[in-house]
Order: C-alpha cells, then structure tokens, then sequence
C-alpha cells in the first residue's frame, strides 16, 4: 500500500542530500511538476528556483492560473514569455516526434540561459514512471518521446534530479492531496501542450482555434459531470485536424478545419477506454464550436478509440 506521508518524509531527505547548491524546476501548473516543487521546496528552501515558461502553446488563461497557484503555494514564480520562439523552431515542422523533440530541447535551453544567469547547478523534473517507460529504454520500443524524458539533449550541462520518478499518477494525486495542493485533481496536460494538439505544422491560427475547442470541451463536460450527467473523463481535449471540409457557416460556404474531441477514461494513462459521453454533451460540444469557431472549423468527430491500440494524445 502506498503511503503518502512516508514518500514525502523519504523524498524530502533524498533531495537534500542529493543537491548540493541551487536548483532550478520547471513548473506548469500540472499535478507532477507543482508536486515536485512544493518537495524541493520543503527539502532546500530559497535555493528553489521555480520558474514559469510560456510557450504560447498553453490553454486558455493557463500562464495565468499558474501564476495564482505558486502565489497560493507561497512560492515565488519566476516567469518568461518564450512563445515567439517556440513559434519560430517550429515553423514548417510536420513529423509528430520531430515536434516533440525540437520543444523538449528549446525548453532544455532556456533553463540552461536561466540557470548560467543565476548559477543553478541542477535541474528538478516532475518525470513520473509512465513518461519515461513510453519514451522508450533498451527493453521497450519507444512510442513517443515525452518532452521531459527523451527530449533532453545529450550535452545537457545541468544535472538532473527526478523526485517522482517510481511513481504513477494515482500515487501522484495522493501526494498532492496529503499536501493540500490545489491542483491534485486536475486533469494531465502533456509537456509539449497545444503542439501535440494540432496535427502536422503548428500555426499561431491553429493553436488559436484548438485553444477555444479545448476550453470548450472542457467546460461543458465539466459542467455534465457537475449536473451528475456523467463521470468526470481522465482526460477530455479537443485536436486539430489539418483536413478541410465544406460547410455553411451562416447563409454562407466555409471551408475549415476538422477539430476530433477525444475523452478517455484511465487509471494511469497506460491503458484507458473512449469516454460514454452522452449525446446530449457531444451535441452541445459541437453547437457551440459551430457558434464560436464555425467560421474556421465545419466538422467535429468523436473519438472512439481505445487505448491501445491508440495512445491518448493523437501525437
Ligand atoms: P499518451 O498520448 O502517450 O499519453 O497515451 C499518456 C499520458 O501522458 C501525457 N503526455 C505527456 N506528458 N510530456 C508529459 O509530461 C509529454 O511529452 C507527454 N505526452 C503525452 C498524455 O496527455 C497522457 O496523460
């Protein structure tokens, strides 16, 4: 049986032994990377360099939430807007793990700029074991690589400390509620964000559009679970077709993009079914996509696939 109290207790001690100077950690507001934080905070104090990156890549008001949560925590956040270059390494980038990497390293370099202008030796990541079994190792065929696992560049000059590394996102949730973290129940956000969201190259329009589906994806099933319509989903999200369709938008013909809303039911990320949403919650979904983005997007589908033989993110 997992305990939460004996892991913090255990984790706290291995992090001040294992650093010696400053520490960097990079935190999105997710349930892994604030779980860290609040541990390496605990464990070494004012050496904690918490630092926020906007990739431009973020859901709605995202950056903003993120910003309020380290203030709740009593952690100071430190912050970049790096979504210009994000936009500019990705331009013209269509291969879904050509994607992932080139994120995974921009990311890696701006920690590092960070790290050289405040003299931080090491580098805390919220790595938890499904990330880096799926990024592949000698014995497993890799099917993604997960931006803070198999991303990092080989010549990376800041060592890496990874607190949560055996666990699984239940035992992660467990630890953030014997914490009282706020975030404990929210639902996983991949590292690589709205990128892996829109399919083949990533426009600052395409993430704009995916951005509004995902906020409207997750309101109204949010709102269903609240109305006891259904059980809140592990995950719910919307992605970014790249194939076109003819529709009527108004009086008039649009041609616009496929949004796919994917919601699936997990455990741990590593197996999950399709969702059962009722029709009632897909068809408000797609009305109000049609309403608030029918000028660029005509169709929206379902997702019915399984984990496997899909994965849940569609890159
Ligand atoms: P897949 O899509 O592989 O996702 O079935 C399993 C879980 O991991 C999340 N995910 C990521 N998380 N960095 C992360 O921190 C990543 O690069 C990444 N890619 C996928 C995904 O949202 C799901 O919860």
């Amino acid at each position: 049986m997992f305990d939460p109290k004996e892991f913090v207790d255990d984790a706290i001690k291995k992090l001040r032994e294992e650093i010696k100077g400053k520490a960097l950690i990079a935190c999105s507001g997710g349930v892994d990377s604030t779980v860290a934080a609040v541990l390496a905070y605990k464990a070494i104090g004012e050496k904690l360099y918490a630092l926020h990156v906007n990739t431009g890549l973020l859901r709605k008001n995202e950056s903003e939430q993120v910003r309020n949560l380290f203030q709740r925590l009593g952690i100071h956040l430190n912050y970049i807007d790096a979504s210009e270059r994000f936009f500019e390494k990705l331009k013209g980038i269509k291969d879904p793990e050509e994607k992932r990497k080139i994120i995974g390293e921009l990311f890696i370099r701006i920690f590092e700029e960070f790290a050289e202008e405040k003299d931080i030796e090491y580098l805390i990541q919220g790595t938890i074991a499904p990330d880096w079994i799926e990024s592949g190792d000698q014995l497993r065929d890799t099917i993604k690589t997960h931006h803070n696992v198999g991303g990092l560049p080989k010549d990376i000059k800041l060592k890496v400390v990874e607190p949560l590394r055996d666990l699984y996102k239940d035992e992660v949730r467990k630890v953030a509620r014997f914490l009282d973290i706020p975030v404990s129940e929210k639902q996983p956000f991949p590292g690589p964000g709205l990128a892996v969201r829109v399919i083949g190259e990533v426009t600052k329009e395409k993430i704009e559009i995916v951005r509004e589906a995902c906020a409207i994806v997750e309101e109204e099933i949010e709102k269903a679970s609240k109305d006891g319509k259904m059980p809140l989903p592990w995950q719910y999200f919307a992605v970014l077709l790249p194939v076109r369709t003819v529709g009527v938008h108004g009086d008039k013909r649009a041609y616009g993009y496929t949004i796919a809303v994917r919601a699936i039911d997990s455990v741990d990320a590593m197996t999950g079914s399709f969702s059962r949403i009722p029709h009632d919650v897909l068809d408000k979904i797609a009305t109000r996509i049609s309403n608030e983005i029918g000028d660029k997007v005509t169709r929206v589908v379902y997702d019915i696939t399984n984990k496997p033989p899909a994965t849940i993110e569609w890159e």
